[in-house]
This record gives structure tokens, C-alpha cells and sequence, in this order.
């Protein structure tokens, strides 16, 4: 099988990236068409919706980030467009085919476009940090093992977590799984990436380091990113758009600017980590229910 190692000018980083024949090629859909779209989707789990009627595009090669409180429906966002929930309205488009009812069989192939990163990490206990790495690989490629290693050791020493190679999940600590798990994640160079939170449990320095790596597969694979997160210098070293998460609606979308100009209360009040008076009234009824 021939194998050719690129360099793709991680600089500090120092990241190879494996290339070989039993990996697809990039994403062949248009840039100039959103990847994911949102029409009209609703979710609800037995009460109030948690999304209502939300349209959303997220742009090809580009980076979208997804704040909002806690609960607001950021992960089931994510969840949907993966196909591991389904919407009771609206759809959901991934490179123009509907997924909102198609067949598991179907949402495989979706899915093998798409690397994604899970907020409680998801990492198979019973594996190896090696086994756990190589699963996509073994599951969607035909490299053998020698390849797989080499891979798997890149991806993980690019995080910094390459000594923990041999360990199972239970040896890990918080932020080690999530360094793990995001291995995991990018280890097939999917064309999209969805990240959970993909600096809680961090470090600010491996934060940074981490909001760089988003940075750096942005520049030279170009695939398109979403990133759920409370960080907001996360959120502003990453997002080309950024949209505000709140009572099942968008309340706000636009290029990063349009936040930092934004002086609406609710989205000062977010970015700048002070309670409103409306929602200091709602966290003291939820702790006194
Ligand atoms: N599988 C499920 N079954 C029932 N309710 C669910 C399920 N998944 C999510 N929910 C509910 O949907 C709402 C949104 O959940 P979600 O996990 O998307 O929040 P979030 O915005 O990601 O919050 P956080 O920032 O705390 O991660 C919550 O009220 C949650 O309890
Ligand atoms: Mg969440």
C-alpha cells in the first residue's frame, strides 16, 4: 500500500498526517454551498421544545461556533446532525441529502465524513488509548497495523498524550480522556468536525493548544468545524460565525464582530460572564424547585 507522509505545516506542532490509498479524498462538495443546513427543526423530549423551528447553515471549510447556556440544546444540535437524534420537525441536510429519517445503514456513510468529538469524551473502556485511537481506522480504512500504529502515535503526540498510549480510560484523568477522545476524533481527517466542549477538563495552556490545532486543520484541510463551547477565547481564536444559543432559538448569528459590537444584554451578559437579573430570578427558582 503506498503511504505518503505530509507535512502540513503545523509548525510548533510538528503534526504529520498519514495519507494513504485506503483513505477517501477530501469532501467533494461545493464550497460555495453550506454543508450542514437546518430547516425548520424541532426537538423536544416529552416537554417544552428544546429547539423550535431553528433554521441554521453551517458554511463549507468554515469554522461555526455554537454558544448558549447550559441545556439550551448545543450537544443536541450536534447530535442531530450526526444523525444520533432524530428531529420531530424540520430537517436536517448534510452535504445536500436529508438525514433526518434516513436508515442507519445510510447514516454510516454520513457519518465516516464526520469526526466527531463527544462532550463526555465517549471512549471505549474496555480499550486500550492505542485501541480506542485505531477504531475509526480499523473500522474505516484498510491499513495495516504497522500504519495504524504510526498514525495513531502522530495523532496522539500532536495532543501531547503519547505516553499514554498503553493506558485504559479508567487510568486517565479528565483532561487526558478529552485529549484522547479528540485524537480519536481527527485521527481519519474527516471533512467535518464537530467538537463538544473540546477544552473542558483543560489546562489554559492545552486549551490554547487545542484552539490552535482547530486552528491549524482549518488552514490545511479546510474542513468544516463546528465547536460547542463556554470558552469564549476559544470561541473567538476559532469562529468565522458565531451564533447564540437561547430558548430553542438563534438569538443572535454573524461574523465574530458583530458580537464583540453586539451591546444587546443578553449577549454582553454571555460573553462577559455576568448574570442578568432575569436569569440570577431563574437559577434561584431552579435551586429552590
Ligand atoms: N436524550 C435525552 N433525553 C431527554 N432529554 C434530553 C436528552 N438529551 C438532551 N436532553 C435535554 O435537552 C436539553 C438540552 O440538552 P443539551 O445537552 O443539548 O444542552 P447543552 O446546551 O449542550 O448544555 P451544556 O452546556 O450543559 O452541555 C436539556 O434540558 C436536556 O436535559
Ligand atoms: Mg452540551
Amino acid at each position: 500500500m503506498r503511504q505518503e507522509f505530509t507535512d502540513l505545516g503545523a509548525g510548533d506542532h510538528g503534526l504529520w498526517m498519514i495519507r494513504c490509498d485506503a483513505m477517501e479524498g477530501p469532501c467533494e462538495h461545493p464550497a460555495t454551498e453550506p454543508l450542514i443546513v437546518f430547516d425548520s427543526v424541532s426537538k423536544a423530549f416529552g416537554g417544552p421544545p428544546v429547539l423550535d423551528s431553528l433554521d441554521l447553515s453551517v458554511p463549507t471549510g468554515k469554522t461555526t461556533v455554537i454558544l448558549g447556556p447550559s441545556g439550551a440544546g448545543k450537544s443536541v444540535m450536534l447530535k442531530l446532525m450526526i444523525g444520533l437524534l432524530r428531529p420531530e420537525c424540520g430537517d436536517i441536510l448534510f452535504a445536500g441529502k436529508r438525514i433526518g429519517s434516513m436508515s442507519e445503514r445510510d447514516l454510516f456513510a454520513v457519518r465516516r465524513r464526520i469526526g466527531f468529538l463527544f462532550q463526555q469524551g465517549a471512549l471505549f473502556d474496555s480499550m486500550t488509548v492505542l485501541e480506542n485511537v485505531a477504531f475509526p481506522l480499523r473500522e474505516h480504512t484498510a491499513m495495516d497495523t504497522a500504519a495504524r500504529l504510526t498514525c495513531v502515535r502522530d495523532t496522539l503526540a500532536l495532543l501531547g498524550v503519547e505516553t499514554l498510549i498503553d493506558r485504559l480510560p479508567a487510568e486517565l484523568s479528565g483532561g487526558q480522556r478529552k485529549r484522547v477522545a479528540l485524537a480519536r476524533a481527527i485521527v481519519l481527517r474527516p471533512e467535518c468536525l464537530l467538537y463538544d466542549e473540546p477544552t473542558t477538563g483543560l489546562d489554559p495552556i492545552r486549551s490554547d493548544v487545542v484552539a490552535k490545532l482547530i486552528q491549524m486543520l482549518q488552514r490545511e484541510l479546510r474542513p468544516t468545524s463546528v465547536v460547542v463551547t463556554h470558552d469564549i477565547p476559544l470561541a473567538f481564536k476559532v469562529a468565522d460565525q458565531m451564533l447564540l444559543l437561547r430558548q430553542g432559538q438563534i438569538h443572535l448569528a454573524g461574523p465574530p464582530e458583530i458580537f464583540t459590537k453586539s451591546d444587546d444584554a443578553i449577549v454582553r451578559s454571555f460573553l462577559d460572564g455576568h448574570a442578568t437579573a432575569e436569569e440570577l430570578c431563574a437559577i434561584e427558582s431552579e435551586v429552590a424547585a
